[in-house]
């Protein structure tokens, strides 16, 4: 049987016939865009999270750019973000009219490395630097104590992409309630997902949030009246209802992942492949402070451009998340950054692996991926 790196079906059995009356509910409404159900969910989510209001939108990368438009990030801006993410994180600061200045991540995390912010703003702190931006990334706070710090040395904002890290925490306060502003993926491959394109941008200020509600509505306070330029990132009306039968079940998935990230761990361990720092194989590194919510279990893998065609050749799913850091995107070359300038995210680009991870994934599957990578090194 393949063991997909997620596998979204199985999920659909155990919610169809509430999703199905959900989205019933909305056409018997007749009323697709914004709404009630849009309403119950940002409610819901801000109470999740710990924000103090929440703003449904068009896609995670719709709520970077309102993160960020609603901080105050203006053209001729710099915010610093992360050289290893999905492109999202760097395009929506440039379509803000900002520029990014990529720093190095952590070796263990490969989550925003705070020591490395603080030397390049020593170092030559960059042109109207306004905010950091810190990917949660696979699903695991980055360290907002130190972001925090530097935010208020520097009079910076902190926007959060907690795209991946929905349910996740740091000391026990939920991703989305940490910095200014926040922004959220409901793509249907995370952790709480919807039958579609779908975001919400979370804050911890109820005037950003009502600005927000402006700019995903063509900067529009009344019909027809606009006293600035947004545009059409509105979320519609069935998303968020598929999305309100999924979230009351969120905490229950995230607790499987976890479990299924210990799984992995012990059977690693139980192989002895995952031993030693110069084993094949390392495990993900988690933080004391964060609770993880694995929206990838990713292993640093030797001859990792070999391993996903052996494990596809046997039916499992792997991705590399990512290939290539952001400061070495074509795209980006105008930066003048290069090759070896940050070696920990270009190193992670070389050898991470994310292995089947999904809340219905079983010990036995976890146990066949396990043992066909121990098949692949022995
Ligand atoms: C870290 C990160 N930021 C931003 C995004 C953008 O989200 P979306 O695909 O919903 O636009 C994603 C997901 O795709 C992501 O993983």
């Amino acid at each position: 049987m393949p063991i997909p790196l997620l596998d979204l079906h199985r999920q659909y059995q155990t919610i169809r016939e509430e999703v199905l009356a959900a989205i019933a509910r909305v056409c018997d409404s007749q009323g697709f865009i914004l709404g009630p159900e849009v309403e119950a969910l940002e409610r819901e989510i801000a109470a999740l999270t710990g924000a103090a209001a929440a703003v449904g939108c068009a896609s995670g990368t719709e709520a970077l750019w309102l993160a960020l438009v609603a901080a105050g990030i203006r053209p001729g801006d710099s915010v610093i973000t992360t050289a290893f993410s999905f492109f999202a994180s760097a395009s929506a600061i440039v379509r803000a009219g900002a520029t990014p200045v990529f720093v190095d991540v952590e070796p263990g995390t490969l989550n925003l490395d705070a020591a490395l912010v603080r030397k390049r703003i020593a170092a030559h702190r960059p042109e109207n630097l306004r905010a950091i931006l810190p990917v949660h990334l696979y699903g695991q706070c980055a360290d907002l104590d130190a972001f925090d710090q530097l935010a208020q040395e520097f009079k910076l904002v902190i926007v959060e992409d907690a795209a991946q890290a929905i349910g996740a925490e740091w000391r026990g306060r939920g991703a989305g309630s940490l910095g200014a502003t926040a922004a959220f993926s409901f793509y249907p491959t995370k952790n709480l997902s919807a039958y579609g394109d779908a975001g919400i941008v979370t804050t911890v200020d109820p005037a950003m949030a009502e600005h927000m509600r402006r700019l995903r509505n063509h900067g529009s306070p009344r019909r027809y009246y606009h006293d600035e330029f947004g545009w059409n990132g509105r979320i519609d009306a069935i998303q968020a209802a598929v999305l309100r039968v999924k979230l009351p079940r969120l905490g229950g998935w995230n607790l499987s992942r976890q479990q299924h990230a210990a799984t992995y761990d012990r059977l690693f361990a139980e192989t002895g492949l995952a031993s030693a720092a110069n084993s094949p194989v390392r495990l993900p590194a988690r933080t004391a402070e964060a609770t993880h919510v694995f929206h990838q279990y990713v292993i640093r893998a030797a001859r990792r451009d070999e391993l996903p065609a052996f494990l596809a050749e046997r039916k499992i799913g792997s991705e590399v998340y990512y290939p290539l850091p952001l400061h070495l995107q074509p795209v980006f070359s105008y930066l003048g950054l290069k090759d070896g300038d940050l070696p920990v995210a270009e190193q992670a680009a070389k050898d991470v692996l994310a292995l089947p991870m999904f809340a219905e994934l079983t010990e036995g599957e976890i146990r066949r991926v396990v043992e066909t990578i121990s098949e692949f090194y022995s």
